[in-house]
């Protein structure tokens, strides 16, 4: 019998050099630090450079896993980019980066779900390698969320950064996924969406005008889901692990406001220990920003063998997704 288990054997995240603090951003909006880190808990965001795209974010994450897995990108057997900011409509932006991997004829595609990507990701790769299709998986989570911003919107523009998170995945004995609560709800996909330049609303001079090609997010209704789907599939997702909130070791969210991730963290009985954030130094950056948080909580060394982690997002779509898991040696 093939293994039927899949652990996480390598994490590497990135950022683009240049830093967008607060203060930048009171340059040209009518907005203020305190405003800033009171409301959000940000105080940075990387933005890439005009000649830099998601695929380059993506490719120096999985350049980074792969070292910390002592892997060689032939060892990889398929690879899966998370992000609704990729290079191009197609190819897949997970094809480029297989591509300058030089992993040559190997599977690759994208999800696009939004700030939910990684845990909608983590668990397909999961389920592809448990299933025994790949022994192998780069699951990357990756955006340029700065290039579809308006810039001059003090709603949105402050919230969003750039970046890429990967994992490893590889299929083992012990079994790390332990259990998956996924969600989505499009009845008003207007309350966090880019209205024009899909099937729907192609880019015409109107859209430009309007700015439709740009996020546009109503906030207010946004932050109340994200706190009521956070915890309920947290809730879900532990109770089908036959797990409770004092198993958890830590909760990873996704970094979408320091408000959310409080608010749901004191519903889930989680003191400020057991959170990951580093929501201060990189904004939102959708499907990267649980990834990065992972891969820079490993570095520091906090998570060692046996703790059970919950990762938790809510994003566009609506959408939302908890994966419980145990962190293996
Ligand atoms: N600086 C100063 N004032 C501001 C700013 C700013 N940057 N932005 C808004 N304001 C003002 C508003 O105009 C409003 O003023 P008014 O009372 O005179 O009308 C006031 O501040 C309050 O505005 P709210 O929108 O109610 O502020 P809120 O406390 O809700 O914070 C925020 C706004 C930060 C956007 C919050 O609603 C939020 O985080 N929402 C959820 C975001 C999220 O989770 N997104 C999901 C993931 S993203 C994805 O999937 C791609």
């Amino acid at each position: 019998m093939p293994p039927s288990g899949v652990k996480i054997v390598g994490v590497g995240h990135n950022a683009p050099a240049h830093v967008v603090s607060n203060h930048d951003l009171e340059q040209w909006l009518e907005t203020s630090d305190e405003w800033i880190t009171t409301r959000t808990g940000m105080k940075r965001r990387h933005w890439v450079g005009d000649d830099e795209a998601t695929s380059d974010l993506a490719l120096a994450a999985a350049q980074a896993a792969l070292r910390n897995a002592a892997l060689v990108p032939a060892d990889i057997d398929c690879f899966i980019v998370c992000t609704v900011t990729p290079d191009y409509y197609f190819p897949a932006t997970a094809c480029l980066v297989a591509a300058r991997l030089g992993a040559k004829d190997r599977p690759a595609f994208d999800i696009s779900i939004a700030c939910s990507g990684f845990i909608y990701g983590l668990t397909v790769a999961s389920g592809l390698v448990r299933s025994g299709v790949y022994r192998r998986i780069m699951l990357i989570g990756a955006e340029t969320l700065s290039k579809i911003l308006n810039k001059e919107d003090r709603s949105t523009a402050i919230l969003f950064g750039d970046g890429a998170g990967a994992v490893v995945l590889e299929s083992c004995e012990e079994d790390s996924f332990l259990s998956a609560e996924l969600g989505s709800d499009a009845a008003k996909p207007e309350l966090l969406y880019v209205e024009a330049s899909g099937s729907r609303h192609p880019i015409d001079h109107a859209a430009l005008e309007e700015k439709a090609n740009l996020i546009h997010m109503q906030g207010r209704e946004v932050f109340k889901s994200a706190v009521t789907k956070m915890i309920d599939c947290t809730d879900k997702a532990l109770a089908k692990a036959h797990l409770t909130k004092a198993d958890v070791t830590f909760l990873i969210p996704h970094q979408a406001n320091k408000r959310i991730i409080d608010a749901a963290a004191h519903y889930l009985d989680m003191p400020d220990e057991k959170v990951v954030t580093n929501i201060a130094e990189y904004g939102n950056t959708s499907a990267a920003s649980i990834p990065i948080a992972l891969s820079e909580a490993v570095q520091r060394g906090s998570i060692k063998p046996g703790d059970v982690i919950v990762f938790v997002a809510f994003g566009g779509g609506l959408s939302w997704g908890a994966v419980t898991w145990r962190w293996a040696a």
